[in-house]
């Protein structure tokens, strides 16, 4: 069995706004092993972002860790300073966004940009820190690298811009690559090639990544776990083949349904689920999808289930996942 990179336990986020406390995620626990990639999925506004900047200690003012764990390489990071933070960034984790801009300086060569980078971190030579550079543009499968060393950010496609991004992100070998949407903004073709090329990035360096996605097709390709959270919590977790076949929660199955069908490819009619996403301010203990979902029962306006486990690595927090709630309903007792 291989080792637990990241284990996060019972993580609070909140933002304290002047109209009051965003509570963006709630008591959320899951662990991450070495070489994994594991992808969060959830409508906008879930609390997957936040999850990510919390982990990363990127979380900018008025956000703030509430409570819990994150336990990366056995150390716990939300009792770490900032300096230590940052040492950690880059070194040890690294994150790519979805505006690669938000990355790369516009005033510096993008070959510089990587190589400071490395020489910041590291003690290598200008010489050893360059020839690094080249290799991780091959590595991100930038076409004719050597030229494009001293080229300006804004020199490249979008797609190129990317894959800079993601050279910077790989520049000092971190263990673990969070990705918050990372291809969004690109078109179709150049979304799949960015894709194939994380795959390929933890085949040949093992790194461990969390993806953040929209998309269930790229979850059902790559990702080897899948988590889907809504409301700011954690409705499910499941090795990803399971969360198609076998779907715990009717959030996930309104979201599956509201995909195109990702194993069949057929062309079925989607169906939206009614209804938005909570609004995370105002107190409610209850399930948070309980006013979209069309099982609700008095319990889920009381209080968000705890988490059931439904298969060997299959976990639902869902009343109707709780046995003795089952077995309630079989008798005709709750409504
Ligand atoms: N800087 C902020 N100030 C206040 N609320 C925020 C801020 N950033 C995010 N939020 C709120 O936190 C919740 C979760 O957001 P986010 O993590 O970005 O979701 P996702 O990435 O799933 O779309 C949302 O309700 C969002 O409005
Ligand atoms: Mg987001």
């Amino acid at each position: 069995m291989s080792e637990m990179i990241l284990q996060v336990n019972n993580l609070e986020t909140s933002f304290y706004t002047h109209v009051g406390e965003v509570r963006a995620v709630r008591d959320v626990s899951f662990s991450v092993k070495k070489g994994e990639i594991l992808g969060i999925v959830g409508e906008s506004g879930s609390g997957k972002s936040t999850v990510l900047l919390s982990i990363m200690g990127l979380l900018q003012h008025p956000g703030k860790v509430k409570s819990g764990e994150i336990i990366f390489e056995g150390e716990n990071l939300t009792k770490k300073s900032n300096r230590e933070m940052q040492h950690i960034r880059g070194r040890k984790i690294s994150m790519i966004f979805q505006d690669p801009m938000s990355s790369l300086n516009p005033v510096f060569t993008v070959g510089n940009q990587i190589a400071e980078t490395i020489m910041t971190h590291e003690h290598v030579s200008r010489k050893d820190a360059n020839k690094r550079v080249l290799e991780l543009l091959e590595l991100v499968r930038i076409p004719s690298a050597k030229s494009r060393i001293n080229c300006y950010p804004h020199e490249f496609s979008g797609g190129m811009r990317q894959r800079a991004m993601i050279a910077l992100a790989l520049a000092c070998s971190p263990e673990m690559l969070l990705a918050d949407e990372p291809t969004t903004a690109l078109d179709v073709t150049i979304q799949a090639q960015m894709m194939d090329l994380l795959r390929d990035i933890r085949k040949e360096t093992d790194t461990t990544i969390i993806l953040v996605t929209h998309d269930l097709g790229v979850v059902s390709e790559m990702c080897d776990f899948v988590q889907v959270m809504y409301g700011g919590r954690l409705m499910e977790e499941a090795p990803s083949r399971e969360i198609f076949d076998t779907p715990g929660h009717p959030y996930t199955k309104g979201l599956l349904r509201s995909i195109p069908n990702v194993k069949k490819g057929s062309r079925e009619r989607l169906k939206p689920i009614e209804g938005s996403p909570p609004d995370l301010i105002t107190p409610f203990d209850g399930c948070p999808f309980a006013f979209r979902c069309s099982h609700t029962m008095n319990l889920c306006m009381e209080a968000c289930s705890s988490e059931w486990k439904i298969g060997d690595k299959h976990r639902c927090a869902c009343h109707l996942c709780n046995p003795e709630v089952r077995a309630l309903l079989e008798e005709g007792g709750e409504n």
